[in-house]
């Protein structure tokens, strides 16, 4: 019997759970074994109780629950190779030769430099005596596949990652709340939404709540930025508004590279020589992560966790690792590494201040 082993791993985003129920489910109807690695690549390090048989009742009720029931970690073990080396002795140890991974880029690219260094690892292994070479000879090939779980959708190569939706449904709920009291006071709100060095949240947000203006890494304001934002707000108040919204990507700078800060946003719109607008911030952090996903995600969690079972049975020595991603409503397996690097890309060109590159690097995702 196929043993297949499933993890979530970096930071948590709804729609985890469901990506779990889906994997553990569709092993066991495709007639495999299936294994939870508790707490990310720690629990691949640590093996023993970390590492669990599942059951097909064992995740019942996933669906409607928020977080990553199975537990998640960022692991600096597996970042050295000693790490590496006692997690393919316990994966052996379990009889584990695939595994789906759920997390972000960063989580992925660690899953894809241990499926390279697997025959490495097998050889240390057997020339340290751990296990003799007619033991590893059945585990030749580690077949490894990713799914995207993360709320910034800032993967390249797919149009949605699992939590992104259920992120910006939070997002938009909480403006809904805070306009409210904005209207009642004629106060403005500056808002900071999570995305680390992507926009996708904070532009969806403000198309999806109206707001008077944003702030995203990937197309810096012009240098006028500041007479440019209070232009609107006051045209917007002069046609009757009693509330402004502005959201701030936590990854928003100026042209030279500067961060943007809602502090510095909301003291342009508090400057009694200005527009003296009663102003305050919040910052939303991880609310933004919790409660339990919408339903697009558990529909993307459970598509693609199907597919993923299917990709790691049908994968062979010769096949590229892959992820599963969602293009144009169609779930289809992608190179993994070939995703990475154009993240990678649209990273170094905002860090490069080229932000037209940036741009186009960003369009040519959607074109794909
Ligand atoms: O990647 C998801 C994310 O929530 C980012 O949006 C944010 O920058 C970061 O993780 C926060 O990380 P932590 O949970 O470690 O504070």
């Amino acid at each position: 019997k196929k043993k297949i082993a499933m993890m979530t791993s970096g930071g948590d985003a709804q729609g985890m759970n469901g990506v779990i129920r889906a994997c553990v489910r569709t092993a066991i109807h495709m007639g495999c074994d299936a294994f939870c690695v508790y707490e990310g690549y720690e629990g691949l390090v640590q093996g023993g109780d970390l590492i669990r048989k599942m059951e097909w009742h064992d995740v019942r009720g996933w669906l409607s629950e928020g977080g990553t029931l199975i537990g998640t970690a960022r692991c600096m073990a597996f970042y050295e190779r000693a790490g590496r080396l006692q997690a393919a002795k316990n994966m052996i140890l379990h009889g584990i030769d695939a595994l789906i991974i759920c997390g972000g880029d960063g989580s992925l690219t660690g899953a894809d430099k241990f499926r390279a260094e697997w025959p490495s690892l097998l050889e240390e292994l057997v020339s340290t005596k751990q296990f003799t070479r007619e033991q590893i000879e059945p585990h030749k090939h580690l077949n490894i596949v990713g799914l995207v779980g993360s709320i910034d959708n800032d993967l390249s190569g797919t149009d949605a990652t699992i939590g992104c939706y259920s992120a910006l449904t939070r997002i938009c709920e909480m403006v809904d709340y805070i306009e409210a009291t904005a209207s009642s006071h004629s106060r403005a709100f500056v808002i900071e939404v999570m995305g680390r060095h992507c926009g996708w949240l904070a532009l969806m947000a403000g198309v999806a709540t109206g707001a008077d203006f944003i702030f995203i890494p990937e197309k810096p304001r012009e240098d006028n930025w500041r007479e440019e934002m209070c232009g609107i707000v006051q045209k917007h108040r002069t046609l009757g508004k009693r509330k402004t919204i502005v959201i701030v990507a936590e990854g928003a700078h100026d042209r030279e590279g500067q961060k943007i800060t809602p502090e510095m946003v909301r003291e342009l719109l508090a400057d009694k020589s200005g527009l003296a607008i009663d102003s305050r911030i919040t910052t939303l952090g991880h609310v933004q992560r919790g409660g339990v996903a919408v339903a697009y995600d558990r529909m993307l969690a459970t598509l693609q966790g199907v597919e993923a079972v299917k990709a790691v049975l049908e994968a062979t020595p010769e096949t590229e690792t892959c992820f599963i991603a969602v293009t144009e409503n169609k779930i289809v397996r992608k190179p993994l590494m070939k995703a990475v690097e154009d993240t990678k890309a649209v990273a170094a060109a905002i860090e490069a201040h080229d932000f037209d590159k940036a741009m186009s690097l960003r369009d040519a995702e959607f074109s794909d």
